[in-house]
């Protein structure tokens, strides 16, 4: 009687998802605190049936070379930038991810930016802490508002207008975005408007970044970019670090080319410590938290391990990111 398919697990995901994983699978889980290197990746795979990779991992055609019994890359991840998709695909091997279960986990933490941004707060807290608050200031810590204001989203899907949604209906922000693709709902239901880059660059109090990571958004938020935004405008990123020339942006800030930025993702992350954003009052940092919430990363690691039980029987996967492969696969 055959064993159980093979599986290496990454990194330690929640409970809830390696419990199927364990039951379906033997299942091999890196408990380390740091991702496994490339090097071990390359070592187990070549015995594995499946695979749960995170963001950190990187998953590529020499990798693929040596995965000969491999038929499922599942990523703990809505984004899939770390996987060569195609080289997947033409190897007949199914990739997964996990989609709609973050959306309002990130629409929050990208709204919680905007206005930690726009209204200083984190460099409010450092005045505080270091014991510089000494009286109520007139002309002090003064911030951008936030009602009536016009936000601008640079990819319009699912939490690009959930971003929208929050700042159209709670704050009464005009809505623009910028896409390839028409969003006809957040049109109708918020009064979005579809525009070019220069426009919404030029028009937004608030730029939000929600577009994957690919050869045409890479390096969206330019030097260039940034000297058409507004003086007053934040920027925030809560999808990909690579969308925005980090060392142009730390420049931007430092001359007031732009009021604030709020990030959530940063390149290379973490950030080297001597970057140049790190020294500056007027960024906000977080180290990709967007989806961390209990309930957000318990629903992310069973759509996992769905998507990867899925890929090793044959099923459909629930969240599949190459179905083409369909006729395919191995
Ligand atoms: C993703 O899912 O792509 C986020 O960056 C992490 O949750």
């Amino acid at each position: 009687m055959p064993g159980k398919p093979k599986v290496f697990v990454t990194r330690i995901i929640p409970e809830a998802g390696l419990q199927l994983v364990r039951e379906a699978c033997e299942a091999e889980i890196w408990n380390e605190p740091l991702p496994p290197p490339a090097t071990v990746i390359a070592e187990k795979i070549p015995s594995c049936d499946g695979l749960v990779s995170l963001l950190t991992d990187r998953i590529d055609g020499p990798l693929l070379e040596k995965a000969s019994r491999l038929k499922v890359v599942s990523n703990f991840a809505v984004g899939f930038n770390n996987i060569d998709v195609n080289a997947c695909t033409e190897r007949g091997i199914c990739v997964g991810n996990t989609p709609g279960v973050l959306t309002d986990a990130t629409a929050d933490m990208a709204f919680c930016l905007l206005i930690a941004a726009a209204r200083r707060v984190v460099e409010g807290h450092q005045y505080t802490v270091s014991g510089r608050w000494k009286t109520w200031e007139p002309l002090g810590h003064l911030g951008q508002d936030l009602a009536g204001r016009t936000l601008g989203v640079i990819g319009m899907g699912r939490i690009g207008s959930a971003l929208a949604r929050r700042c159209q209906r709670g704050w009464d922000m005009k809505v623009l975005y910028h896409d390839v693709y028409a969003n006809e709902k957040a049109e109708q239901d918020l009064g979005a408007r579809k525009v070019d880059l220069e426009t919404i660059l030029a028009e937004s109090d608030f730029l939000s970044l929600h577009a994957d990571l690919n050869d045409s958004t890479r390096g969206i938020i330019s030097a260039q970019a940034l000297a058409k935004m507004k003086k007053s405008a934040v920027l925030i990123n809560t999808a990909r670090g690579p969308l925005v020339d980090q060392k142009a942006l730390a420049e931007a800030l430092k001359t007031g080319t732009i009021f604030a930025a709020g990030l959530d993702v940063t390149d290379p992350e973490p950030p080297a410590m001597d970057d140049a954003l790190l020294k500056l009052p007027n960024v906000v940092i977080a180290p990709h938290i967007a989806s961390a919430t209990i309930d957000t990363r318990n629903n992310m690691a069973l759509i996992c391990a769905r998507n990867l039980i899925a890929g090793i029987t044959g099923q459909p996967l629930p969240a599949w990111v190459n179905p083409e492969v369909r006729n395919k696969r191995r």
